[in-house]
Parts: C-alpha cells; sequence; structure tokens
C-alpha cells in the first residue's frame, strides 16, 4: 500500500497530498517525471534516470535544486514508509506555482518536487504470458525524447488500445516507420535473429531499460541493430516486446490482432526478461 507522498518538503497521507491549482505542471503539463523501478532494495538504474530528469529540466530551462544524494535518500524513505519490496517511484518536478501565463519570462518560480511510490504485483515477475497491441500514428509534439508530463496523445492512444482489448498502442510516424509504444521503446527480432530498435534520433525517448537492454543482448551473443522499422517489418517480426521501466521486458504476441510469430512468448524476449532482472541482482 502506498499512503505515503512526498510533496515539496514533506511526506503526506496519500489523501492528504496536494498541489495548487496554480501549479504549472497542472494548468499547461509544464512538468517532467521520471519512473524508476525498485525490488529486492535496489533501485533499477537510479543514476540514469535522475541524469535523463535533468537532462529534461535543462531542456525544459528550468533546474531541481537537490543533490541527487537527496533525491536517492527521499525516494529511499518514501519506499520504506510504503514498505513497497516491488515497485517503482514516480519522480515529478513541476516549474512551480505562479498566476496563469503562458509565458514564465521572468516569473520567480521555485520547482515542485512531487514523489509517488507504487507497489508491482509479484506475479509480474514470473515469465510475462505476452500482451496484444495495436498501431496508431504518433500525433506527439516534436520532442518526444524529452520526458514531459504533457502525455495526452500517449492517454488517449493508451485508452483505444484498452478499448480493443490490447495493453500497448505503438506509434507510427508520417511515414510508416515505427517510433514507440505510448509508454515504452518497441524492439522487434528478424528472422536471421537480429534485433531492431529505433535509433536516437529524437523520435522516441533514450528508454533507460532500453540502454540496459543492450547490456542484457551483449550477455546472451544477441546482435542489436539501431535502425528504424516499418509497420510491415513489425507485422512479419518473428518476436516483438517492449521495454519500460513498469513493463521491464514484455513480449507483444499480437499486433492490430496479428499474430506475431506462433502468437506465443518468443525464446529471446524470454531470456532478455530473465537477463534484465538478474543483472541488477
Ligand atoms: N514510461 N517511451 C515512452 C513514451 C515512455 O513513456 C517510456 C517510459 C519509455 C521507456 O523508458 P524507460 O525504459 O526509461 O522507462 C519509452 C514510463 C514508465 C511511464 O510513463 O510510466
Amino acid at each position: 500500500m502506498s499512503n505515503f507522498i512526498y510533496v515539496d518538503g514533506q511526506y503526506y497521507r496519500k489523501d492528504n497530498a496536494r498541489v495548487f491549482v496554480n501549479d504549472r505542471g497542472y494548468q499547461f503539463g509544464d512538468s517532467v517525471y521520471e519512473v524508476v523501478l525498485f525490488r529486492n532494495n535496489i533501485f533499477y538504474d537510479f543514476e540514469d534516470h535522475i541524469h535523463r530528469l535533468r537532462r529534461s529540466l535543462k531542456s525544459l530551462d528550468f533546474n531541481l535544486n537537490k543533490s541527487d544524494k537527496v533525491l536517492f535518500l527521499i525516494c529511499k524513505y518514501l519506499i520504506k514508509l510504503n514498505k513497497i519490496s516491488f515497485g517503482s517511484v514516480y519522480i515529478q518536478v513541476s516549474r512551480g506555482v505562479f498566476d496563469r501565463d503562458h509565458s514564465f519570462n521572468k516569473m520567480k518560480l521555485s520547482p515542485v518536487l512531487v514523489i509517488i511510490t507504487k507497489n508491482n504485483k509479484t506475479d509480474f515477475l514470473r515469465n510475462a504470458t505476452g500482451i496484444n497491441a495495436i498501431t496508431l500514428n504518433d500525433t506527439r509534439w516534436k520532442y518526444p525524447d524529452i520526458k514531459t508530463t504533457q502525455l495526452l496523445p500517449n492517454v488517449l492512444a493508451k485508452t483505444e488500445a484498452n478499448r480493443k482489448n490490447a495493453e500497448e498502442a505503438i506509434f507510427l510516424d508520417d511515414k510508416g516507420f515505427v517510433t514507440e509504444g505510448s509508454s515504452s521503446n518497441v524492439w522487434i527480432l528478424d528472422n536471421n535473429d537480429n534485433l531492431f530498435t529505433r535509433n536516437l534520433d529524437g523520435s522516441i525517448l533514450p528508454g533507460i531499460t532500453r540502454k540496459t537492454i543492450f547490456e542484457c543482448a551483449k550477455l546472451n551473443q544477441i546482435k542489436i541493430i539501431e535502425k528504424k522499422f516499418t509497420q510491415k517489418e513489425l507485422y512479419n517480426a518473428k518476436e516483438v516486446f517492449i521495454s519500460s521501466a513498469s513493463s521491464f521486458v514484455t513480449p507483444v504476441n499480437r499486433v492490430d490482432n496479428k499474430k506475431i510469430g506462433n502468437g506465443e512468448v518468443g525464446f529471446f524476449s524470454k531470456i532478455l526478461r530473465k537477463t534484465y532482472f538478474e543483472i541488477f541482482e
């Protein structure tokens, strides 16, 4: 149970945790965030997540006046308070609170840090049985490599997926190439057992899990090619999986109702999922 939430310097019971209506994160989506996985007393890739958080902040021209160490200690304390053994922390930083105005020029703002924990179901640890996905046009803004809370296209896409009995929506750019999932990076294995993931060309989030999967692949002598691939290549892949701090490595069995391979979880997805957890423990 996640009972306590950190808001701007204090720990509140969930029902009492509040942000101001003039918080720019609330009014404009003027905030950035990270999700960090936690298991067996270890935060997965904590430093990389905080590094990306600072990069997002910098890209949007604001700053968080807290050291990495302090952020770590707050997260650790919250995990302890909420008795999480397997879950995640959600870290959000908004630009601050001020009377509503689009421009923040000359506003005296102090960024607001919010941290929320989440419990994962332990059965998620077993071999995932695989999910269904749909494809959709990527209607997001031009900087999806910045991890902001402006997530309406992602929210609508995931909702549409759920309405179609799928768990993830995979975005396609205007040339028909896969960008990424609504909250994950996308991978395909071709018939020569090469693993493809889109290169970091600014049209996807540089996933931290994606980065760690490079290590996992190396340990298993799997070759990764960073190159964009089409919807057709996605349909014809031997295996498809998604990656993120909340889905780890999750196999995709069907895309747009078409079976991927034989429609069952593939060997490489299984191995990479297993290695992903082993690498930290
Ligand atoms: N999302 N692409 C998008 C659009 C994402 O939202 C995410 C993660 C990823 C994977 O990034 P990482 O491996 O660093 O988690 C890729 C988080 C989990 C979320 O929004 O809840």
